[in-house]
């Protein structure tokens, strides 16, 4: 039985120690101090502990993986940076503390999210740079980019702001939340597939596990939204109503919305039986995933 609550602790601690070797050395103090403001101020580390988890069970033992998981955090908190600011989702809180745009000023935060989204490719230059690396680097690199930019979360960003007080069919909220949130979420355990070695048909059963997530991970944000609170999640409720966000809870009502999380669950863990290897880590981290409080 693996004590999946024990596992999150310790690759949360070990992403938190490997992102603080990523700290900008040299610079103007202001953009590399948000930086590593938004980057250290909590976060679940979610999407790093999914590379690593999947390294994990594909029996990798490859210490540099480590990189590639950084990179996928340094992307997605450029992404929460950006999505905080007036001109998107207008947000004060995150992560339990005032938004980057609060404490530096829109200019530099909008430079800090640039920064982290370049640093994440540099981390995986280097990455690339070890001997005999270069060709699995070449792949992550076209996995991250592609998932980072309009056909993946950007585009599901830009739909996102567009679909503001519309009405949208279930089917186009699906498409909003597999670009901006799911695309991300894929491409943590496709790259850490890619940097364990995994053979194709892995990957194609990873991806099946992973793009399911995606869409219950969303979901689930969606209705913490209207039912916690800002105290336990760290940024504020009630957003998505008051901007008038067509989000699943909003679409379909939080009791078939709830439902709709279980099932993209179920069809995510059953992919993984056609998995050679024991899953139960993947499957365990699935569930936190998609049941979490927070
Ligand atoms: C929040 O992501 C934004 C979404 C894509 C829903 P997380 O819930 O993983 O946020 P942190 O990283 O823990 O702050
Ligand atoms: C965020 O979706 C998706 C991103 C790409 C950052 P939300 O706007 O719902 O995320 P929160 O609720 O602010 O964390
Ligand atoms: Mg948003
Ligand atoms: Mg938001
Ligand atoms: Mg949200």
């Amino acid at each position: 039985m693996i004590d999946i609550d024990q596992y999150l602790d310790e690759k949360r601690k070990k992403v938190n120690r490997a992102l603080k070797k990523f700290r900008a050395q040299s610079g103007p103090a202001a953009v590399i101090d948000a930086m590593n403001y938004s980057l250290e101020a909590g976060g679940k580390r979610l999407r790093p502990i999914l590379t690593l988890a999947v390294a994990d069970t594909l029996g990798s033992e490859d210490d540099s993986i480590i990189d590639v998981a950084c990179a996928l955090e340094l992307v997605h908190t450029y992404s929460l940076i950006h999505d905080d600011l007036p001109a998107m989702d207008d947000s004060d809180l995150r992560r339990g503390k005032p938004t980057c745009h609060k404490v530096y000023g829109e200019a530099i935060a909008v430079l800090a999210g640039d920064a982290l989204l370049t640093l994440a490719f540099e981390v995986l230059g280097s990455y690339g740079r070890q001997e005999g690396y270069a060709g699995k680097a070449i792949k992550i690199i076209a996995e991250l980019s592609g998932a980072s930019g309009v056909r993946g979360m950007i585009g599901g960003q830009v739909l996102d702001l567009e679909a503001e007080g519309k009405e949208l069919t279930r089917a186009e909220v699906e498409d909003i939340s597999a670009k901006k949130t799911g695309a991300l979420l894929r491409a943590a355990v496709i790259c850490g597939a890619i940097a364990a070695d995994a053979s194709l048909e892995e990957q194609k059963i990873l991806s099946a596990y992973a793009s399911n997530i995606g869409t219950a991970f969303q979901i689930t944000d969606d209705l913490l939204d209207l039912e916690s609170s800002a105290e336990e999640l760290g940024k504020p409720v009630g957003a998505d109503r008051e901007r008038f966000k067509p989000t699943y809870p909003a679409v379909i009502g939080p009791e078939e919305a709830r439902r709709e999380a279980e099932i993209f669950y179920q069809q995510s863990v059953a992919s993984l039986r056609n998995l050679n290897q024991p899953a139960e880590l993947l499957q365990e981290l699935a569930r936190k995933l998609v049941f979490r409080k927070k």
